[in-house]
């Protein structure tokens, strides 16, 4: 590795492959690389994913030693009031997509957004960057690309779902790779 090269690189404190490989075609574009990293998981329970994400950012950040990058992020649903929101790594694992389309049976009204919230912990402090979709749920699953809530998940100015999209399609979208966009902006302003 030459002089430099390692500030050009950004650990990212996550075991979801999927999320490394969109974060990766957004600031690879800036010209950073993503390596991930493997931190205890310490996520506390709050009701702000900017909350969790920098809490666990900063706990991350003083276990490495060197800057790192950690991402939350969730499902609103407006006519359940934003449910599952911060909750929605929970819901995904207990009632999972088919749950979610159950509790949705009968209802029209299926407007929904994605948040997500990237933590970067350094000798900074903390910064956070934060890129929102909105779209709606789908009636039924569809495709098979991608994670979590994306079978489900039609963004706005699309008919398709996220699992129907390769990840340079659902990054045109994607509430991380806005998030991420914000990131790389930091970044190049910083190294200038
Ligand atoms: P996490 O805690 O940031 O990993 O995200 C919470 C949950 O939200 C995940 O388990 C996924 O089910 C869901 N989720 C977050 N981002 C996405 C996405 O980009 N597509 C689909 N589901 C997502």
């Amino acid at each position: 590795m030459k002089r430099g090269e390692e500030s050009r690189v950004i650990l990212f404190a996550t075991q979801n492959m999927h999320k490394v490989e969109e974060l990766r075609a957004v600031l690879g574009s800036c010209g950073y690389s993503v390596e991930p990293v493997d931190t205890p998981k310490v996520e506390i329970q709050s009701s702000s994913l900017e909350t969790i994400a920098a809490y666990a950012a900063i706990i991350a950040y003083n276990h490495l030693g060197k800057p790192v990058v950690v991402e939350d992020a969730g499902l609103f649903i407006d006519a359940l009031k934003g449910f599952p929101g911060p909750y929605s790594s929970y819901v995904y694992r207990t009632i999972g997509v088919q749950g979610i389309l159950r509790l949705l049976e009968g209802v029209s009204e299926r407007t929904a957004y994605f948040k997500s919230v990237i933590a970067y912990a350094g000798p900074w402090g903390v910064e956070l960057f934060t890129g929102i979709v909105r779209g709606r749920i789908a009636e039924e699953a569809r495709g098979s690309q991608g994670f979590g809530f994306d079978p489900i998940f039609v963004p706005e100015g699309s008919s398709k779902t996220f699992a129907e999209m390769s990840i340079e399609e659902k990054n045109l979208y994607s509430h991380r790779a806005r998030a991420a966009s914000k990131l790389c902006e930091w970044l190049t302003e910083r190294t200038l």
